[in-house]
This record gives C-alpha cells, structure tokens and sequence, in this order.
C-alpha cells in the first residue's frame, strides 16, 4: 500500500520539488498546504499535478484556532505521513501530539545547533568549521525530537551565510527523499527509546552524512 505524505510549506519548496522528483512507489504526496498565499511551493504542486490549499495563519486570531485547522485540513487527506518541508511556524502541543511518530523536520543546521532562525550567519560567526542539515522526528520541543540523519559539509575560509545556505540546500534535497523513502517502506520509524532504522536504534546524533556520501553510523 502506497504511504500517503502530506506536505507543509511555507515559500519556495525546492525540498518539496527535491520530493516530487524524487520519491517512487510506495510513496505518494497526496496534498500540500502553504500557511502563506501565492508561495513558489504551491505553483510547483499544481505543476506536478498535486492537491494544494493555502491556510493562511493570518486568517486566524490565535495559534491555536490556526492549528486546529490545520490539522482538519491535513487530515482530509488522510496522511501516513506529514512532511515540515521549510514550514516556518511554532506548532502547538497538541498539533505536534496527534502526529506523533509520523511528522518529519527538516533544520538547516546540525541540531543541537542553532534551533530557530538565522542558522547559517550563525554558524559563521561562531567560527565553525562544519556546518550542514538536520531531519528528525517532530516532538514538542522546538527543533527538538529524535534526529534521524544530519548531512555535514566543511565551512570555507570564503564563506557567506548566501553560499553556506545554498550547498545546505543540496544536501537537503538528497537528504530528504532518502527519508521519506525509508519511512514509506517501514524501515523508520519512532520508538519510545528514539528514531529507529531497519530494526537498528539510531545513536543521539543521528546517522551522519558527509558531503556527496551515503549515511552511515555516526
Ligand atoms: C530549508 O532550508 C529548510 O531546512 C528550512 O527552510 C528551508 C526551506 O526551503 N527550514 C527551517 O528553517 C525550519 N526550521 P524550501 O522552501 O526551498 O524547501
């Protein structure tokens, strides 16, 4: 049976077209939501022949009243899976709960790191020498949530937050379809002790990704 994604956005969707490009049987997007108007990530559902809707949060006079209908609207597609794909708001409690174990992040730093916004100015000015991208299951702490992969490249001497961002942004798009693939064949999945891949427990820090390799153990 094909695992049914539901997709959330909020601008351009280059990780959501990295999907669509990429994902195959057994998995299928089967809708996505923007929480702006008129975002680049919706023109590129309706060109792939995908559901998509705009929720606007500004519609809504609270987090909670957006959230819950997000949540209905999410669920009219009855989803296996809800995929974060640059969706750039703070979800509630209880929107994070009901998907518990089948919502996934993706942060463009190597979590713990730089939670929030800003991640790669960040990095540069702490002088760090690897930088990369996070995807991990979605738990009630911001960013938080068991990690799954991390995908790491080296910093150069030459670096702006701009070029750091867009070689994050490769790995990311080969991170991510790799991710959804394994949780749409039931290899992934969360457990009370963590992420766990092919019967195996994921160490803390996630498997690890160098730049143009596959994941291995960290
Ligand atoms: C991605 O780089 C993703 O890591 C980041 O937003 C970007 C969206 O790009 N997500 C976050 O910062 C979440 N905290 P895209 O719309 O082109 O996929």
């Amino acid at each position: 049976m094909s695992c049914r994604i539901v997709v959330l956005i909020s601008g351009s969707g280059s990780n959501l077209q990295a999907l669509i490009d990429q994902l195959d049987a057994p998995a299928e997007i089967v809708g996505v939501i923007a929480n702006r108007p008129q975002v680049l990530g919706l023109q590129r559902a309706t060109t792939a022949g995908i559901a998509n809707e705009c929720l606007d949060h500004r519609d809504f006079i609270s987090r909670e009243a957006f959230d819950q209908a997000l949540v209905e609207r999410i669920d009219s597609y009855q989803p296996d899976l809800v995929v974060l794909a640059g969706f750039m708001r703070i979800l509630t409690p209880e929107l994070v709960r009901h998907y518990h174990g089948r919502m996934l992040n993706i942060h463009p730093s190597l979590l713990p790191k730089y939670k929030g916004l800003h991640t790669h100015k960040r990095a540069l000015e702490a002088g760090d020498a690897e930088h990369g991208a996070t995807i991990h299951f979605v738990t009630e702490e911001l960013d938080g949530g068991p990690l799954i992969v991390q995908g790491r490249l080296d910093v150069r001497a030459d670096d702006s937050a701009d070029a750091l961002a867009a070689r994050v942004q490769q790995i990311e798009h080969r991170l991510y379809p790799l991710v959804v693939d394994w949780f749409a064949r039931g290899r992934l999945c969360l457990t009370p002790q963590g992420a766990q891949l092919d019967g195996e427990l994921i160490a803390s820090g996630g498997l690890r990704m160098e730049d143009h390799s596959q994941p291995s153990e960290a």
